[in-house]
């Protein structure tokens, strides 16, 4: 375990992949990979509290899930309100600042002011955990857009970009971290990961723990990085 004290490690993003052949290799439905996927998220974020990461971001559902089928999206759906629930009643306790990124106008009113409260409630906490749902870069960045275009604004520089999209308080990730074996981005955090480090592992994301995450951290600080500089 590392205590990350130096600020070169302040964001990981995780693009949480590999539930579905997890339970298929055990004879199961994909929709237990995603309960023990959702086991080793409330894991993930419990110890990067611990290890004083600032910001941590994770891919729960993309613009493009809701293609799965019926059965599948209605169990990841109710993985969320369940952890909605645990967050309402463990509020005092609870190591995170909740905050949703992505198009909410999915969620039923009841739902989006539930997550609103939490939100509020838990501003002050040290790390910031974004949970991407409903989530899209692209889509992220066209948003953006319009809002800039929304407010007259004639000259848009890169700053304006980045203070108008989800992460604007938080800033860039230092390490995206994909489980599951594929090495791509996926639309997610396209504007964001410009200068990330990237981290692919096979590790089906239910088997992602603290000894593979300090593997990935060990990891970015062997990296030097240069931001396009010698
Ligand atoms: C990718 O695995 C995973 C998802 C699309 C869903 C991720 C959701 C969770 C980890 C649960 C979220 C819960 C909360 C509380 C935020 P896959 O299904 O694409 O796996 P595969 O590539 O093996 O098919």
């Amino acid at each position: 375990m590392k205590i990350l004290s130096d600020g070169r490690l302040k964001h990981i993003a995780i693009i949480m992949d590999g539930n579905g052949r997890w339970a298929k290799k055990r004879g199961l439905p994909r929709e237990i990979g995603h309960r023990y996927g959702a086991d080793a998220f409330r894991k993930t974020v419990e110890y990067c509290s611990k290890i004083g990461l600032r910001a941590l971001t994770v891919y729960a559902f993309s613009t493009e899930n809701w293609k799965r089928p019926e059965k599948e999206v209605k169990s990841i759906l109710a993985l969320l309100r369940q952890y909605v629930d645990e967050c309402e009643k463990n509020i005092e306790k609870y190591p995170a600042y909740f905050h949703f990124i992505g198009d909410l106008a999915v969620f039923d009113d009841e739902l989006r002011a539930r997550i609103e409260k939490i939100e509020e409630r838990t501003k002050d906490r040290p790390l910031v955990l974004n949970i991407a749902f409903n989530y899209g870069g692209r889509s992220e960045i066209t948003q953006a857009f319009s809002q800039l275009m929304a407010s007259g604004k004639r000259e848009i520089t890169e700053e304006d970009v980045a203070g108008a999209l989800y992460t604007s308080q938080c800033g860039d990730p230092d390490l995206i971290i994909r489980t599951g074996g594929d090495m791509r981005i996926s639309n997610f955090l396209l504007w964001q990961a410009a200068y990330a480090e990237l981290y692919f592992t096979d590790v089906l994301w239910p088997d992602f723990n603290e000894d593979e995450l300090d593997r990935a951290i060990e990891n970015f600080y062997s990296r030097k990085r240069r931001f396009g500089g010698v």
